[in-house]
C-alpha cells in the first residue's frame, strides 16, 4: 500500500518508544465516561461530516460499563483531552464463526495522528478480547478508505474468510 497520503510534516517514531501526545503529555487508554461523549461526537463529526448525538448517546448506554458482556468503548487521552476512541465487542457464533472480537469504530483526532494512539487503542481492546478468551479479531471497512486499511494492515490484519453481501429491499 502506498504511503503517499501520509502528511509530510508528520513526526516519525520508533515502534519501541512510547509515543508523545500532541500536548507533550503521555497517552493514556481508559474506558469511556459520560464526560468524554462531547469530544467523541465532535471527533466523529469531524471524520464523517455528520453529528449523530442520539446514536452516540445510545451507544454509550449499551457499551459503557458493559465489559462483563464483552463490550468495550475505550478512549485515548492526552492530559485532560480525549484524542481518540475505539469500540468493539466479542460476538459468539455470529455468521457461524466461533466467538471472536469485532472492532466497530476507531478514530483519532486529526491533530493527534501518527503518534501511536490508534495502535495503543487497538492493543488495549485486543487485550480485553484475550481476557475474554478469544484469539481472533475482525473488522469490516469501506474499500475506499485506504487510511483505515493502511492502519489495520500495519497492525497485522489480513483479508478474512468472509465476504460481505448486500441487496436492495424492494419498497
Ligand atoms: C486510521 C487512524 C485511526 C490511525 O490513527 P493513528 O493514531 O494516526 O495511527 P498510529 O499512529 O497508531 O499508526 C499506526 C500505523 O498505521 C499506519 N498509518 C497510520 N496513518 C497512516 C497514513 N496517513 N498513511 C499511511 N499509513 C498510515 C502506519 O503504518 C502507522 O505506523 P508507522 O507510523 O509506524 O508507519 C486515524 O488516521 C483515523 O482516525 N482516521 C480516520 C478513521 C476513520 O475513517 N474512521 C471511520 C471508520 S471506523
Amino acid at each position: 500500500m502506498s504511503k503517499t497520503t501520509r502528511p509530510s510534516a508528520a513526526p516519525r517514531r520508533s515502534k519501541s518508544t512510547a509515543p508523545a501526545a500532541p500536548s507533550g503529555a503521555s497517552l493514556h487508554i481508559r474506558p469511556v465516561c459520560r464526560g468524554d461523549l462531547n469530544a467523541v461526537i465532535e471527533m466523529d463529526a469531524m471524520v464523517t461530516g455528520i453529528a449523530k448525538r442520539d446514536y452516540w448517546n445510545s451507544l454509550f448506554k449499551r457499551y459503557a460499563d458493559a465489559v462483563a458482556t464483552g463490550q468495550h468503548f475505550l478512549v485515548a487521552t492526552s492530559g485532560s483531552e480525549v484524542i481518540g476512541f475505539v469500540i468493539g465487542e466479542v460476538r459468539d457464533w455470529e455468521f457461524g464463526s466461533p466467538p471472536c472480537g469485532w472492532v466497530f469504530a476507531i478514530d483519532v483526532r486529526p491533530d493527534a495522528r501518527l503518534l501511536g494512539a490508534a495502535t495503543q487503542l487497538l492493543q488495549s481492546l485486543c487485550q480485553s478480547f484475550k481476557r475474554a478468551g478469544v484469539n481472533k479479531v475482525r473488522t469490516l471497512l469501506s474499500r475506499e478508505n485506504t487510511l483505515i486499511l493502511s492502519f489495520f494492515r500495519s497492525q497485522g490484519k489480513m483479508i478474512g474468510p468472509f465476504i460481505p453481501l448486500e441487496m436492495d429491499i424492494e419498497p
